[in-house]
């Protein structure tokens, strides 16, 4: 009860007040502290350093969940009649739309608007980035690392670390090679220790191939392993 009415009074201030407050794309700053600080209680699960901009829709927000760093472009539409999960360090850009719904239209006898509809979740997994005026449909998981390209409307589930683009949309190019994506597939981005990543920096700059990508891996495993 207490959890609902906190969501309702967040929900009044998201939407009267922070919802027009200007977008930014300092992580730290006040504005995108306070919208995810207030979306905090109407979002099933919202990470650290989530920077929803400015205009964003999400209804009640309360089928989404945010992984951390990841943001909202400006004036998105979130229509969560089905779960939306983002997941980390995800980057879409501005009027975003993402759609969990879908009508139903088989009956001839019958007005389309009486014959129901269907939801399902959409998912976008981490590292994903979704250009401007895109369009993701219900059902669809964007995988790990694919990036949509400007204005695409996405009716399938991608492969990771692809890049696609159009309408429908459709595979562009594979953003590495198959041995490198499997590589990739194992790394969980979010476990990186930080203060580590400096000591990496050599390798980092050096032109990714397998052996590279297998050395910063130990390493950051090892890292995650000592944090546990
Ligand atoms: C997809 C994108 C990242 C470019 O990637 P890229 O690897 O540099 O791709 P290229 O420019 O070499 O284009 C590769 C092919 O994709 C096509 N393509 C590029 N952008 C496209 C788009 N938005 N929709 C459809 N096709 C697109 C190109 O025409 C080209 O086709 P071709 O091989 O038949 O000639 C870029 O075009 C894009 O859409 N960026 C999003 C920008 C944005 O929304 N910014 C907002 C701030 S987040």
């Amino acid at each position: 009860m207490l959890k609902k009415v906190k969501a309702n009074i967040a929900l009044f201030i998201y939407y009267f007040i922070l919802k027009n407050l200007p977008s930014t794309n300092s992580p730290y700053a006040l504005i995108v502290v306070l919208r995810s600080w207030v979306c905090k209680s109407m979002f099933k699960k919202m990470g650290r350093h989530v920077n929803i901009q400015k205009g964003v829709y999400f209804g009640k927000g309360d089928k989404i969940s945010i992984g951390d760093y990841s943001g909202i472009g400006e004036n998105s539409i979130l229509g969560q009649t089905d779960e939306i999960q983002i997941g980390n360090n995800v980057l879409t850009g501005p009027q975003l739309m993402i759609f969990t719904q879908n009508h139903e239209f088989k009956d001839r006898t019958k007005l389309i608007r009486e014959q129901g509809g269907t939801n399902n979740p959409v998912t976008i997994e981490d590292d994903v980035w979704i250009g401007t005026d895109s369009i993701i449909l219900s059902g669809v998981t964007l995988g790990k690392g694919t990036i949509v390209a400007a204005g695409s409307i996405v009716t399938k589930s991608t492969l990771p670390y692809s890049v696609i683009g159009g309408n429908p949309a459709k595979l562009i190019k594979k953003r590495f090679d198959d041995d490198l994506i499997k590589l990739l597939l194992d790394i969980d981005f979010s476990k990186i220790d930080e203060k580590k990543i400096h000591g990496l920096l050599p390798k980092l700059h050096m032109p990714l191939d397998g052996k590279i990508l297998l050395e910063i891996k130990s390493e950051l495993l090892s890292s995650s392993q000592d944090r546990t």
